[in-house]
């Protein structure tokens, strides 16, 4: 018999019924089964997870799985899904909220004012300090793979310097890329040239743009060019804030798209935002998907910060603000859901979690059915982790034993509830743990325990 680490009895693997089992050793995950002579299945909600019972393993399931662990925790039924993947996070501008002011009106543009002031103030440890703590809440959720833009409209890079070392200071709790964004526009600001290549030459990860801030069109379709062939110089990806604006005429994701064919960057390159899309006609919106659909360009939206600050010029109906989720998806295209802010100028409310953005999408995106539920973990999950490039991703046998516990049973409850997670496990370690909140109510003059999973 051979003794392994560990033993996750009771997992709901995402898009299955039935409850496994997942064998780790040594950081792999070394076995996916259960079988005959498992015991029952727990009722969700009942078993404290995370609940050590040295050697109480169950030797001889199914898939060949003859072990004995130094530890085994019962999930009862809980889901269990590969690490979160945040595709889309502004680190750098992070609990600033308030700083040096509020934002009384909520909108971009006194958002954009307000990072003007705040940004002249930025310093190494300032942005380290902060970026830290997001970090560990974040992790906190289940989240190990990060992208984050930083801002690159400063002479001095000092927020991408500081990331750049935070980087390497978190790489085993947390795969970080840093995308160089320039805020300010890459021509429209002086300098914005020189700064993006040394901002890729200091070890951005990947090049960033905002064509429709630009000064003009013609700036705007300039610089995508500009983005496309810098990252392709560097062996970088791309990552564009692209059409983040209600304007109908905003129509760069169309030069991404023909600029990726003609280039050969096919899944090397995401556009961002893209909410000028919910307001293309028709025609014009059929065929700009199928070109993203043949680009291979990789999406995300951002329904956080975009039901919030889209739609400020409408009197009536306010539009969503959103990008055109399920029309682009039924184009093959993938798409990823990002938070973007965390209680910065742009954006009050926050604490780093996925699901958080994916439960807006429920309801913005008119994403409720059965499907499309479980999809939504997906868009906070697989489909991230392809636009990332993340080699090594997922639950199988041989791969890294990364992954998140949600205290919920199904998708849909991980959605309804935004689920606390109960444990995280980084290469076989637990990075996180939670003991979420058990609740009572006096019932009739007696005090009961509630779960608000269904009996
Ligand atoms: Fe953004």
């Amino acid at each position: 018999m051979t003794m392994i680490d560990l033993i996750l009895r009771n997992a709901r693997l995402a898009g299955q019924q039935a409850l496994t089992d997942l064998y780790i050793d040594d950081g792999m995950i070394t076995a996916i089964g259960g079988g005959p002579g498992q015991p029952g299945p727990a009722q969700p909600g009942t078993a404290p997870p995370g609940t050590a019972q040295p050697g109480t393993a169950q030797p001889g399931f199914g898939d060949g799985s003859d072990a004995a662990a130094a530890q085994t925790i019962d999930l009862g039924g809980r889901l269990v899904t590969p690490p979160l993947v945040e595709p889309h996070i502004h680190l750098d501008a992070v609990l600033t909220v308030g700083q040096p002011r509020p934002n009384d009106s909520g909108s971009l543009f006194e958002g954009i004012a307000i990072w003007a002031d705040r940004v002249a103030g930025l310093s190494y440890a300032d942005v380290q300090s902060r970026v830290r703590q997001v970090l560990r809440w974040q992790l906190a959720c289940g989240v190990q793979h990060v992208r984050s833009h930083v801002d690159v409209c400063d002479p001095g890079l000092t927020a991408l310097r500081a990331l750049i070392d935070l980087r390497e200071e978190v790489r085993g709790m947390l795969d970080l890329q840093l995308v160089a964004f320039p805020q300010q526009g890459i021509f429209g600001f002086d300098g914005g040239v020189e700064l993006m290549r040394r901002a890729a030459a200091l070890g951005a990860d990947v090049i960033g743009g905002i064509p429709h801030y630009e000064l003009t069109r013609e700036d705007g379709v300039e610089s995508v060019k500009f983005a496309l062939a810098l990252a392709q110089d560097h062996g970088l990806a791309v990552d564009i804030h692209c059409d983040e604006t209600d304007d109908d005429h905003s129509r760069f994701v169309e030069v991404m798209a023909a600029e990726t064919i003609k280039r050969g960057m096919s899944g090397k390159v995401t556009a961002s935002h893209t909410t000028a899309m919910h307001s293309y006609n028709g025609a014009y919106a059929y065929r700009v998907i199928s070109n993203i659909a043949r680009a291979g360009l990789h999406m995300v939206t951002n329904p956080l910060d975009n039901s919030v600050l889209q739609g400020r010029f409408d009197t009536g109906p306010v539009r969503r603000g959103l990008t055109r989720v399920k029309q682009l998806q039924e184009a093959g295209v993938n798409v990823c859901v990002g938070h973007d802010s965390v209680m910065d100028p742009w954006y009050p409310l926050g604490y780093g979690d996925p699901l958080q953005a994916a439960f807006v999408l429920v309801h913005l995106g008119q994403m409720s059915g059965d499907a499309e539920l479980r999809r939504l973990i997906e868009m906070i999950t697989v489909n991230p982790a392809a636009a990332l490039g993340i080699a090594d991703y997922g639950l199988r046998p041989g791969g890294s034993a990364d992954l998140v516990v949600f205290d919920a049973p199904s998708e849909a409850d991980a959605l309804r509830l935004i689920a606390p997670r109960t444990l995280v496990l980084r290469r076989g370690k637990v990075v996180a743990r939670a003991t979420p909140a058990r609740h009572t109510v006096t019932w009739l003059g007696a005090e009961e325990p509630v779960t608000f999973l269904r009996r």
